[in-house]
Order: C-alpha cells, then sequence, then structure tokens
C-alpha cells in the first residue's frame, strides 16, 4: 500500500494521516490501487480495468439495473456481513474501500458451473438478448445472501431497479419464484388441493404428457452454505475502515474522513464541496448535466451520521443513513411502537415502497434527499409536515432548525450555510389523534419520481374529534417543496363533507401552476392535489368511524399494489413418435441463455481495448431548424490526448448522402440541420472522457429558422409533408357513405415510442491491412453498414468485414439507424489509420436515433343496424421527423393494415408522410401496423356503442373469414381468426367476467374495472420482394462438429436457436454439435436487415437447404455404411474429397404488389392473434393496473414454444408500453425532455398482469413457411391495445356514475393524466381548462 501522506490544514491544526491507496475485493481478489481517478464509476473501474464485462452499462443513471452487483460490508458492531445491491453505474469507485464486491462473473460460470440463480434465469427462457440478464442476476444474488426464502414480496422489491425490454418479465419472475417460500407451499398446496391454474381443465397438468416449457424439477438446489465466503482479511482486520483516505487526480479531490472534526474541518476548507453517499444526484449532475465538483467528501465513516437512535420524541435519523437501512429501522420500531405514535413512519415506510428501486434505496441516504432540495423529493413533504428537526453544524458551532417553509430558499436550495453539514434529523413520533398520509403519483407506480406528492397531516381534538389542526406538503408543483398550513376555516368543524370544499379552496389558491411550468401536465398536476385530499378524507372518515361511509367510496384509498403473478403457457406437444434427437418443435433454451445468466456472452463492447485504440464522440446540432454559420473545434483540438476532428470535409464530395431507401441525409451536416442532434462532426481522442468533454468545447454558430415543426399538427398546419404518399381504394366508398345512415366520424392518435434496447448504438472499427476494415456492430443490418462504407470511404466491398456476434435488443432501432455511427466510426479509423470505437450514451441515444412514428387518424365509417361494417374512408398521418428513412415503407404497411382483422367491402385508405424537426423515425417492432390497427379496433368500439352491442360481437360479425379478399386483394388463406377469437373468448371466460366487472363498478366509485377482447391479423414479409432473401453458409469439420452461419442477426428474438433446430433435424446430429459463430459479411454476403419477423422464416429454409445439401452429399457414404455414426461419415466423406461445406439459399417466392393497380400479393401469409385484458383503473389518481390477459396466437406449427411464447410476452408488454405508458415529451423548439429511464418509463416487472395466460392454437399448420411455423416477433405487439381498450371501458364506467356522456376519445398512450382529466368528476370540474406551453405530443 502506497504510504503517500496528505496533511488538510485548518486553521494551523493538522487533521489525520490520509492514505491514498484504495483497497478492496472483487469477487474475492484483493484489488489495490495506487492511481485510482475519483471520476471514475465502480462500473468503469470493473469493465475496464479489471476487464469484468458481464455487468452492463444500459444507461449510466440508475434507472436500468443492467449494471448491478452486489456490495458487502462487514458490519463490526453487528458482527453481521450485510449485503446490497448497487447500481456499479453511479457508485464511485472511491466509495468502495473496505468492502468486498461480486459481480456475475463471481457466482458462476459456464465453464465451472451456473449459480442456480443464473440456472434458473437460463432455464425458463427468462433471458432473450441477455444484456439485462447479469444485473437481474445479481439483483437476485443478493437478495438470496440476505434472505435465503425470500417471499414473493421481498421479489417484488427486489426488481423494483430492473429493466428488460424483451422478456416481458413473466418467465424471469416464474423462475425466481421457485426460490419463495410461498412457492413451496403453493406446491405443497397444489398437491393436495388440485392445482389451481388459471387455465383450468386446459392445464397442462391435468394431462398425461406434460405441457411445460421447462422442468422446474431439473433446476439444482439451492443452498446458501454453498455461497462463496466474505474476504476474511476485511473481516479480521479493521484497518480499512479506520483509515481516513485522500485519492486525487488532476482535477478531482475525493476525501474520506474519519472524524466528525476533520469532516466538519474539510467543509469549512473546501466551502463548495459534495458531500458524496449514494452519489444518485451528484453522480447524474455530473454525467448527464456536465457539472464539476473539483472535491468529494465521503462521509461514510462518521459514526454521528449514522446514528438511527429511538428517543423519548421519535427517531434520531443520521444524515448518512441509506433509505433502505431507514426502511428497516421504521418497520422494526412500528412493529414495537403503539400504532399511533407511528404514523409518521408508516407513511415514510409506505412512501419508500416506491422511492426508486432497491439498488437506489441501498445506496441513497437521508441528508442527500434533504439537501438535494428537489422540488419532487418523496421524503421532503412527509418531513415537512411532520415538522422534523434538522441538527447542522459547522466548525463554528451547530444548530437545530425546523423544516417549515422556510427550510428550501429556492429550486434546490436550503438555509444551509456552505461550511455547514446536516448531521442528522429528528423524525417525531406522531400523536394519538394525528394522522400522516402520504400520496405518490407518477408514470410508472415503480421506481419513479413523482408528477406530484403529497404529505397531507390531519389533528383532531381529543375530546370533540373536530378538526385541530391541518397541514399538507406538495412536490412537483412549484420551485420548492411547498408547504400549505392556512386552513384556519376548516379548523374546529367535523370531518365531514363541507370540510371538503373548503380545503379543495384553499388548495388551488395554493396551488398555481403557469401554462409554461416544467413538467407540463398542468390540469392533471392541479387535479392531484385535490384526488389526493379526498383519498385522504374517505380513509379518515373511515378510520374515525363517527359518521357513515357510503360503501362505494372506500374504494377511493385502496391502493393498486403488486399480487403474486399466475401464468399458464399453452402449446402443442410434438408427436408422440417424433424421435429425441429432433428439436423442431421442442421448447429448448435459447442457445446462448447459460452464457448471458453468467456474463459471459459478448456484445461488440466486451471487446477488449485493441492496442492504440481512440474513442470517438459525436458533435451534435443544438437547434432543430437553423443553417450553419461556422463549426470551430480549435478549442477541443488543443486538449490533451484529442487525436482529431472528422466532419463533412472528411467525405468525398457526392458521397456524404445516407438512407436506407433514399438517400436524403448527410452523414454529417454540412449547411443546414433539421433537428436537434444531427451529427455535426465528431472528436476522437484517446479516451471516452477526453472525446466527450472536447466534443462539447466544439463551437457551433447558427442562424435560426422558423418555423420549427414538432407535431403532427404543425405540419398539417405548415403543409409540410414529404412528397410521397399511399392511397388504396377497393369498392364503392362514396356511394356507401351517400346511402349510408349510420356514419360515425372521429379520429385517434397514438404517441412516439423509444426502443429502449438495453445496450445502446456502438461500433468497433479496426483498420487492417491497407484499406482493409473490420467492423464490430451493434446494427441489424450489418451488409448495409458494409455497402455504405464502401460507397463512402471508395474502398471495395471486399475489404470491409462487418460482423455481429449477438445485440442487446433491436427491436428495429438498429436496422437503419445504426448505419450513420458505423460509417463515421469508419471514416475516423480510416483518416487517423486507429481503432475507433463508439458506444453512445443513453441520453445521446434517445435523443438522435428516432423512435416509432407518432400516427394520427382521421376516419369516417359507415356501418349498418347490426354492426356490420360497409365503408371506410381513413387519413393516416406519420410523424416521420426530418429525413424519409423507412417511413414510406412504414406507412406502406399501415396503409396495409388500416382494417386490421376485418373485411371492409368499401375502403378508402390515404398516408401521408409530415416532414418535421425531429430526428428521424425508423422502423419499430409491428412498423406502423399497430398504430393503423388502432383505428379498427376504434372503429369496432364507435359502432359497439352506437348500436349497443358487445364489441365481441361487432368483431365476430365483420372478422376474415376464409377466402375472403383484403382491400389491397390478398386472398385470405388458412384463416384462423375466428377461431382464436372463439377460443380467446371461451378460454379467458369473457362474457362472464364482463358481468363480475359490472358488478364491481357498480359496488366501487372511485376504482372501476373495464375488459376488452382485441383481434390482430399481420401481413408476414418485407412488402419489398428485393428483401425477402437469405443465405446460409453449413461447414462441417473433420470431428464432425458443424459451422453454422446465417444472414440474421441474433438480438434475443432466438434466431439462432431456431437456426440449430431446423440445421439438427436435417443433418440429423444433436443440437449441441452445430455453433452459430457470429454473422459476418465474409460468410453469407448481401444480407437483409434482420427485420419484419421473417429471420427464421427466410434463414429457416436457408440453413435447411444447405444441410440438405450436406446429407445429399453424404448419402453415397451412408448408403455405404448404414449403421455408422456421423463422425465416421463425415471422416469418410473427407478422405473421398466430398466437399463439406455448403451454401443455401432462399427466396420468397410471389411476393410483388403495385400500388398503382392495387394488385399482386405483399405478404407471404398472415400471423393472427386474439387477446383479452381486464384491468383497474383508479379514477382519482389515473394510475391502474392489469388484472388478467389471456391470449391466443396461431403461430403455426411453431418451432420452439418457448421461443415463441417469449416473444409473444415480450411483444405485449412492449405494445402495453406503447399503448398506456410511454410517452415522449419534447419541447415545443424540438428539445427532446425524455432521455433516460429517469424520465422515460418502460413497463417494469410490476406492471405485467396479475395473470397471463398464453396459448398457440393447436392443430393448426403453415405452408408458406419452414417446418409449417410462423413468424411471430411483431404480430403479437398490436394486442396489447387490449389494455387500452379495457381502460376505456373502465372510464366509461366511472364517466357513466358522474352522468358523463360515455363517449369520449382516449389516445394513446392512455396515461395516467389522460386517464384522470377524462374520468371526470366534481375535481374536474374545478379545474379549468389549462393550457400548457411547456411541452408539445409529437
Ligand atoms: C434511479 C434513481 C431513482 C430515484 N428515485 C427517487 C425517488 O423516487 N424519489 C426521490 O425523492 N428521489 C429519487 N431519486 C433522487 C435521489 O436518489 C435522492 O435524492 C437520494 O436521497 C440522494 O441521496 P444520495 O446519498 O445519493 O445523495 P448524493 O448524490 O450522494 O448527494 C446529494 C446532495 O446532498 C448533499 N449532501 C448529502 N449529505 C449531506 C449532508 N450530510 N450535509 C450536507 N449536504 C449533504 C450533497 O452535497 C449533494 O449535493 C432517485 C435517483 C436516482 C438516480
Ligand atoms: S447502467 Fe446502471 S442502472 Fe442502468
Ligand atoms: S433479455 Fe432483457 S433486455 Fe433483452
Amino acid at each position: 500500500m502506497s504510504k503517500e501522506e496528505h496533511r488538510i490544514f485548518h486553521n494551523g491544526e493538522t487533521m489525520d494521516e490520509y492514505e491514498s491507496s484504495l483497497v478492496f475485493f472483487v469477487n474475492g481478489k484483493k484489488v489495490v490501487e495506487d492511481n485510482i481517478d475519483p471520476s471514475w464509476t465502480l462500473l468503469q473501474y470493473l469493465r475496464t480495468k479489471l476487464r469484468l464485462c458481464g455487468t452492463k452499462l444500459g444507461c449510466a443513471e440508475g434507472g436500468c439495473g443492467a449494471c448491478t452487483v452486489m456490495v458487502s460490508k462487514y458490519h463490526r458492531a453487528e458482527d453481521k456481513v450485510r449485503h446490497i445491491p448497487v447500481n456499479a453505474c453511479l457508485a464511485p469507485v472511491c466509495s468502495m474501500h473496505g468492502l468486498a464486491v461480486t459481480t456475475v462473473e463471481g457466482i458462476g460460470s459456464v465453464k465451472t458451473k451456473l449459480h442456480p440463480v443464473q440456472e434458473r434465469i437460463a432455464k425458463s427462457h427468462g433471458s432473450q438478448c441477455g444484456f439485462c440478464t447479469p444485473g437481474i442476476v445479481m439483483s437476485m444474488y443478493t437478495l438470496l445472501r440476505n434472505m435465503p426464502k425470500p417471499s414473493m414480496e421481498d421479489l417484488e422489491v427486489t426488481f423494483q431497479g430492473n429493466l428488460c425490454r424483451c422478456t416481458g418479465y413473466r418467465p424471469i419472475i416464474e423462475a425466481y419464484k421457485t426460490f419463495t417460500e410461498d412457492w413451496e407451499k403453493m406446491r405443497a398446496s397444489k398437491l393436495t388441493n388440485g392445482n389451481g391454474c388459471g387455465m383450468g381443465k386446459d392445464c397442462c397438468m391435468l394431462k398425461d404428457r406434460k405441457v411445460e416449457l421447462y422442468s422446474e424439477s431439473e433446476f439444482v438446489p439451492y443452498h446458501e452454505s454453498q455461497e462463496p465466503i466474505f474476504p476474511p482479511e476485511l473481516k479480521l482486520k479493521d484497518q480499512w475502515d479506520k483509515q481516513s483516505l485522500h485519492f486525487k487526480s488532476k482535477e478531482i479531490s475525493w476525501f474520506r474522513p474519519t472524524n466528525l472534526m476533520d469532516l466538519l474541518k474539510l467543509k469549512s476548507k473546501f466551502p463548495k464541496a459534495k458531500i458524496v453517499v449514494g452519489n444518485t444526484e451528484i453522480g447524474i449532475e455530473t454525467k448527464f448535466k456536465h457539472l464539476t465538483y473539483p472535491v468529494l467528501i465521503q462521509p461514510s465513516q462518521i459514526t454521528e451520521l449514522e446514528v438511527l437512535d429511538i428517543t423519548d420524541e421519535g427517531l434520531k435519523v443520521g444524515a448518512a443513513v441509506t433509505l433502505e437501512a431507514l426502511n428497516e429501522c421504521l418497520k422494526e420500531q412500528m412493529k414495537i411502537l403503539p400504532e399511533w405514535k407511528t404514523r409518521v413512519f408508516k407513511a415514510l415506510v409506505e412512501t419508500l415502497h416506491y422511492f426508486g428501486g432497491k439498488q437506489t434505496r441501498s445506496v441513497a441516504c437521508v441528508g442527500g434527499n434533504i439537501i438535494t432540495a428537489s422540488p419532487i423529493s418523496d421524503l421532503n413533504p412527509i418531513f415537512m409536515v411532520a415538522k422534523i428537526e434538522l441538527e447542522l453544524q459547522s466548525v463554528d458551532g451547530s444548530r437545530r432548525v425546523l423544516m417549515d417553509q422556510n427550510f428550501f430558499t429556492g429550486y434546490r436550495k436550503t438555509i444551509l450555510n456552505e461550511d455547514e453539514i446536516l448531521i442528522g434529523i429528528l423524525l417525531p413520533f406522531s400523536e394519538e389523534y394525528q394522522y400522516i398520509h402520504a400520496h405518490k403519483q407518477s408514470r410508472r407506480r415503480d421506481d419513479d419520481i413523482a408528477i406530484v406528492n403529497a404529505a397531507i397531516n390531519v389533528k383532531f381534538d381529543e375530546d370533540s374529534k373536530k378538526l385541530k389542526d391541518i397541514s399538507m406538503a406538495f412536490g412537483g408543483l412549484a420551485p420548492t417543496t411547498k408547504l400549505i398550513t392556512n386552513f384556519s376555516e376548516v379548523l374546529g368543524m367535523e370531518w365531514l363533507e363541507d370540510v371538503l370544499d373548503k380545503v379543495y379552496e384553499v388548495i388551488m389558491r395554493e396551488l398555481v401552476l403557469d401554462s409554461e411550468a416544467p413538467g407540463g401536465m398542468i390540469a392533471y398536476r392541479r387535479a392531484l392535489p385535490l384526488s389526493f385530499f379526498l383519498k385522504t378524507f374517505i380513509a379518515l372518515k373511515k378510520e374515525l368511524n363517527m359518521h357513515e361511509v357510503d360503501s362505494r367510496d372506500l374504494s377511493a384509498f385502496k391502493k393498486l399494489s403488486f399480487q403474486t403473478p399466475k401464468s399458464s403457457q399453452v402449446f402443442q406437444l410434438v408427436p408422440e413418435d417424433q424421435k429425441d434427437i429432433d428439436l423442431v418443435g421442442r421448447p429448448i433454451n435459447h442457445v446462448a441463455a447459460e452464457m448471458q445468466a453468467t456474463g459471459e456472452a459478448i456484445y461488440f463492447d466486451d471487446i477488449p481495448k485493441i492496442e492504440n485504440e481512440a474513442y470517438m464522440a459525436y458533435v451534435y446540432s443544438t437547434k432543430a431548424f437553423a443553417n450553419i454559420i461556422s463549426i470551430d473545434a480549435s478549442e477541443a483540438l488543443a486538449m490533451d490526448g484529442v487525436v482529431g476532428f472528422i466532419s463533412a470535409k472528411d467525405i468525398k464530395i457526392g458521397c456524404n448522402k445516407f438512407g436506407p431507401v433514399v438517400q436524403d441525409e448527410e452523414v454529417f451536416i454540412t449547411k443546414q440541420v433539421t433537428c436537434q442532434y444531427q451529427m455535426l462532426g465528431a472528436i476522437v481522442a484517446n479516451d471516452q472522457q477526453i472525446a466527450q468533454k472536447a466534443a462539447r468545447k466544439v463551437a457551433v454558430d447558427y442562424e435560426e429558422l422558423h418555423p420549427v415543426i414538432v407535431s403532427i399538427e404543425d405540419a398539417i398546419k405548415h403543409n409540410s409533408f414529404y412528397d410521397k404518399e399511399r392511397k388504396i381504394e377497393c369498392g364503392d366508398v362514396d356511394g356507401v357513405f351517400e346511402t349510408t345512415r349510420n356514419i360515425i366520424k372521429s379520429n385517434c392518435r397514438t404517441g412516439y415510442q423509444e426502443h429502449f434496447y438495453l445496450e445502446t448504438h456502438g461500433c468497433l472499427v479496426v483498420p487492417k491491412e491497407v484499406d482493409d476494415l473490420e467492423i464490430y456492430t451493434s446494427s441489424q443490418h450489418h451488409a448495409e453498414i458494409t455497402d455504405l462504407v464502401s460507397r463512402i470511404l471508395n474502398i471495395p466491398q471486399n475489404r470491409i468485414v462487418t460482423k455481429i456476434k449477438r445485440i442487446g435488443g433491436g427491436f428495429g432501432g438498429k436496422q437503419s439507424r445504426g448505419v450513420p455511427i458505423a460509417v463515421t466510426a469508419a471514416i475516423a479509423a480510416n483518416k487517423f489509420r486507429r481503432p475507433i470505437r463508439i458506444m453512445l450514451d443513453r441520453d445521446e441515444d434517445m435523443a438522435s436515433t428516432g423512435g416509432r412514428h407518432p400516427f394520427f387518424t382521421k376516419y369516417k365509417v359507415a356501418f349498418n343496424d347490426y354492426g356490420k361494417i360497409l365503408a371506410i374512408d381513413a387519413e393516416l398521418y406519420a410523424n416521420a421527423g426530418c429525413s424519409l428513412d423507412l417511413s414510406l415503407e412504414v406507412m406502406e404497411r399501415a396503409v396495409l393494415h388500416i382494417e386490421n382483422a376485418y373485411k371492409i367491402e368499401n375502403l378508402r385508405v390515404i398516408g401521408k408522410i409530415c416532414r418535421t424537426n425531429l430526428p428521424s423515425n425508423t422502423a419499430f417492432r409491428g412498423f406502423g401496423a399497430p398504430q393503423a390497427m388502432l383505428a379498427a379496433e376504434t372503429m369496432i368500439r364507435n359502432i359497439s356503442e352506437f348500436v349497443g352491442k358487445d364489441p365481441v360481437d361487432i368483431a365476430m360479425k365483420n372478422l376474415y373469414r376464409e377466402g375472403d379478399k383484403t382491400h389491397y386483394n390478398q386472398d385470405m388463406i388458412n384463416c384462423n381468426l375466428t377461431r382464436c377469437l372463439e377460443q380467446c373468448v371461451d378460454s379467458s371466460n369473457y362474457h362472464e367476467r364482463k358481468l363480475s366487472v359490472q358488478k364491481f363498478n357498480k359496488e366501487n366509485r372511485w376504482k372501476k374495472r373495464g375488459i376488452s377482447v382485441v383481434c390482430t391479423k399481420y401481413g408476414v414479409g418485407f412488402g419489398v420482394p428485393f428483401l425477402e432473401q437469405a443465405g446460409a453458409l453449413v461447414n462441417v469439420y473433420t470431428d464432425g462438429s458443424v459451422l453454422l452461419t446465417h444472414s440474421g442477426v441474433e438480438m434475443g428474438q432466438g434466431l439462432n436457436t431456431k437456426m440449430i433446430q431446423v440445421a439438427s433435424r436435417v443433418l440429423k446430429i444433436p443440437a449441441d454439435m452445430i455453433y452459430i459463430s457470429e454473422v459476418s459479411t465474409d460468410k453469407v454476403p448481401n444480407s437483409s436487415p434482420s427485420a419484419a419477423s421473417v429471420g427464421s422464416d427466410l434463414n429457416g429454409v436457408a440453413v435447411k437447404k444447405a444441410c440438405e445439401e450436406i446429407r445429399m452429399r453424404l448419402k453415397p457414404i451412408i448408403n455405404k455404411n448404414p449403421k455408422g455414426e456421423w463422425k465416421e461419415w463425415i471422416k469418410d466423406a473427407y478422405f473421398n474429397r466430398i466437399s463439406l461445406s455448403a451454401t443455401g439459399y432462399h427466396y420468397t417466392p410471389e411476393i410483388t404488389y403495385d400500388w398503382d393497380t392495387n394488385t399482386g400479393t405483399p405478404y407471404n401469409y398472415f400471423t393472427y392473434g386474439v387477446a383479452c385484458t381486464e384491468v383497474e383503473v383508479d379514477c382519482l389518481t389515473g394510475d391502474h393496473q392489469l388484472l388478467r390477459t389471456d391470449i391466443v396466437m396461431d403461430l403455426g406449427a411453431s418451432l420452439n414454444p418457448a421461443i415463441d411464447i417469449g416473444q409473444i410476452e415480450g411483444a405485449f408488454m412492449q405494445g402495453y408500453g406503447l399503448f398506456t405508458l410511454e410517452e415522449m415529451v419534447y419541447s415545443p423548439s424540438g428539445t427532446v425532455l425524455s432521455k433516460g429511464p429517469g424520465s422515460y418509463k418502460i413497463p417494469g416487472f410490476g406492471d405485467i398482469p396479475i395473470e397471463f395466460n398464453v396459448s398457440l392454437l393447436e392443430g393448426v399448420g403453415n405452408p408458406k413457411a419452414v417446418y409449417s411455423s410462423k413468424a411471430v416477433g411483431e404480430p403479437p405487439l398490436f394486442l396489447a391495445s387490449s389494455a387500452l381498450f379495457a381502460i376505456r371501458e373502465a372510464m366509461k364506467s366511472a364517466r357513466l356514475g358522474q352522468y358523463m356522456p360515455p363517449y369520449f376519445r382516449l389516445h394513446a398512450p392512455a396515461t395516467a393524466e389522460k386517464i384522470r382529466m377524462l374520468c371526470d368528476d366534481h375535481i374536474t370540474e374545478r379545474i379549468k381548462k389549462c393550457e400548457n406551453t411547456w411541452n408539445v405530443i409529437p
């Protein structure tokens, strides 16, 4: 250990000796670092220094959990080792001194032995792309280390901070349920009382041959005793606890004093120093707001700041106490103390449940939350109404202050003097007649910051039970937490309805929001405080038990909360006579699942740094529409470590254009920017930090232009369209509208959706000899990268090898938008002759790469009195952004899917593409179809409401039948829609449950339920003939092993697994003899993108043909030796000079479509499905919960039911995000305001349906695809609109209860804001129409 000493002087005094060596343990091994840079996170250290790349970078802001590791600390006083899950992306590596870190590599590996946590997620099909998997594994592992037999509630809490974009979470929960005590009990009761499965008589347990996706009985038992021990050195020696530390780099000093006086002296010497505990605020400020803090002080060793003591007045909490530690302590005290004394504690415990995720709560401290003084702090409202006392101290002395209206002095400011430290707080006990209620509403229930939060404190007179005191504090409504105490008008009143009105008036008066208030949602944010108060009002009325409460009102305060999920998966078993070796149709595991679970699976950024490698960072446009006057990189170029700058000047004239179809985008912008985050150039530097810092120093002068067009409405107003539009007309549309009396005119809208693949875009380009380049990328279209790099750099394609091993999710977002990233890196690699790496930060990725097109559909529908649709006239508008990209193709699919699953004789549809000043929108699972199909399903509801019939009856009346023709004249062949609908209605028990829903709604005023059924028909194929092709290469080696390569990218969809199943069937060899290493342009050239759900259809046949070729060549050898084995035949073939390498090629025949004549066949076939979803809505807040979803899909003869069901569940949850949760917020000037998981919410673990049943239609086939299977990736996504329509049903019931018209439009996404504001009641009536000028819906 280095003995360098740092003496800090304060007023002439010498402070303790400071050590400068960082010492901690990783996976049992001691790490000693003498030159640590205090700006480094633990994640950086693990990935770059220790090369432990299992821990992934998904967001760098603590919002996805991909970087979760376990941190263990020996608590000497208790003689106990405690383990916590930590987001390594935010944890400063310096804070690890004296601690033990365990990463995913430290618990098991494919080479040695998987840990049961890794094994179970892999075997239960809980890992698709695998990028989230190590983080989820480590969250679960940490839970087990603390609690070997957790409960389901423990599981719920554990996964609040982990996201997965692929699986839909169900399989992960199922896998990990098997560790719980509850599961053991349930299994025991199943054995004795029947199984209780949601599938009733269809349950697999009741059949002879079990329909199981995996067998839990094969799981290796978990024994906590086999866990690695805590490093004994850390236990035996306390030297690392006692050391005062000082780590120093050129820019940052990190201190860890060990006593309070030293801490105060340091703060006095460096008044601007930040006190760093969890780093969950400071980490975000430095990474994303680019703030610099030259001095950081870690107070973790100061006992005064770690206090948790019960006194006569309440609980003393040290400022550095973590939120988890506080939570545990409060829960303990609530068990011991009388209930009335702990009402503040209870409010805190309930709030902490929804505060961040477990990783955040495990490190973030109480003081950090208070001193950050965020206006949406969850704790400060409670602290304020509870009147906590704060102890502040500086070298000059200490003082005690109350947290009242004077404490917060402005946005993120408090009364603390610069040299003061918060030592701790006193949380008072509540009084016997005092009640404290806390409320929080956010976009997503778990791990989300509040839109508005509140704490309400009410005191009653002991004798009269009349109101004695009332105070409320609100977050999210002002620059600071806002305390309201002037309720004098109601004091002395009884707790009756009169109080409500008067309190509402005070709140309305005190909480005023301007139209431009940051955060938008003005009306909603004004309504929420009243709704919260109403909830408290009813809850207290019930609790006081002095006046009768209408039982229907009780639903106001019942919380929507996590419940143990149930599920079933039904699929057809392979025929009994199918040989064991033949894997087609069996639910085998994703071939890389185990490697993904152990962190051994490699993604492009896990490739070790190459000698002389440099990093590239973009200079982006900061204006949405402007001429570029100048770009000056001189300041950046002068920085140490900067290699150079590239821009359009580095591209040959005439070569600076790209685009997947029409080349209408510049790689680097030359003259005019048409959206923010366009690339103007890039800085290349020795490392990422320098490159990114230097890129921010490139000065760009603009001349701003107008108008900036953000929304579809803006585009219509300014007539801003691309000149391509698509139109189809069939039948006599005008004639029908002229002669029909039942006509509804309306519109519907879907919003922008961000792909949110867990692995962001990136690549590594390595220059080889002369001009050759090797490109490792995270793209879905490697061939296009080779093509464009070749064109731009004028290098033949045969010298550019683009490779992809796997990618961490794509969903269409990496189809065309990854290309410019690889191309610019190639330009840099070529110019500087150095390997170039770039991986977009999450905010760059979200702000620059585009997403799903928002759609606005205007329609007119004519129908008869029985609900039969006679004609549709529709206009579709898509927000394409600043370039065409794939927007025309997206619009084509939308136009071809406008009728969804229904036969419409007379139909006119026009699709217009809006040109706006947003990043170019692009492919996204479903490719325009879900947006258009929403219109058809909305029409079904319109008609059902008009004619007074159930939407299912209307759907059934209009459903396509065998032999029908679509509006583009394609024949419906093997049309199983009716079967799907009937089976779904039956298995979901729709009609009976609809009655129960009605009963529930009658009995509950503030919670309403809704149930809805949605059908889908999805055309499979690109719709573009030349893309419908794929190739495969099969190499058989002399030991019999087979290396298979095809043209599709593995991105979690299980393509490699399915291809191995196909190859194994044809070659008649076990799957483990077949290996797929990567896709690469030098093995299979000219690939189409891995998109349009056709990966296995196209590549499957190509693989089959290549394998058949091998079998054919082997025939003479086999005939000679029919009893021989594969390995012998291969040896023989080799010695007989038979080529053991074969290619296969396939194209889909008969795919053509002519838009001018509306003839041809755009799709190879259709995939069908139906879903039924039931929801419960909180009418006062707009929150909702999925109670149950049943899906039936026709996937032909599934190649792999486990993978296909995984795709259905994952697509459903992604669609659920599209239709209800995910909302990208833009400013009117075109700035993306949602730039990470903190502000953009994709569904989490807690959002899955409480019951989720998926069935694959049995006894069906499909002559159009390999082994009768069907495409699955995109088709199920639209089924999630069943949640939107179920919500709408619930809202209808709420509106009817308030005598509001049941007809209303609910545009997607059905966010809590929309739901609340459309559930009109006496509260929404008070909120006059509020203007919102802060944000724009694109
Ligand atoms: C993913 C994520 C989710 C989150 N969710 C929520 C949420 O649901 N609700 C919510 O309210 N917040 C949330 N936050 C914000 C944040 O977690 C909290 O504010 C947290 O309590 C901060 O604690 P910390 O220890 O990480 O603070 P740090 O980042 O370490 O420090 C924060 C600030 O507090 C100051 N400080 C800390 N201790 C002292 C002291 N003793 N004396 C003087 N100054 C001090 C520091 O100087 C610094 O300015 C979230 C943050 C993240 C990253
Ligand atoms: S990468 Fe750390 S939480 Fe997302
Ligand atoms: S498997 Fe979870 S993000 Fe892909």
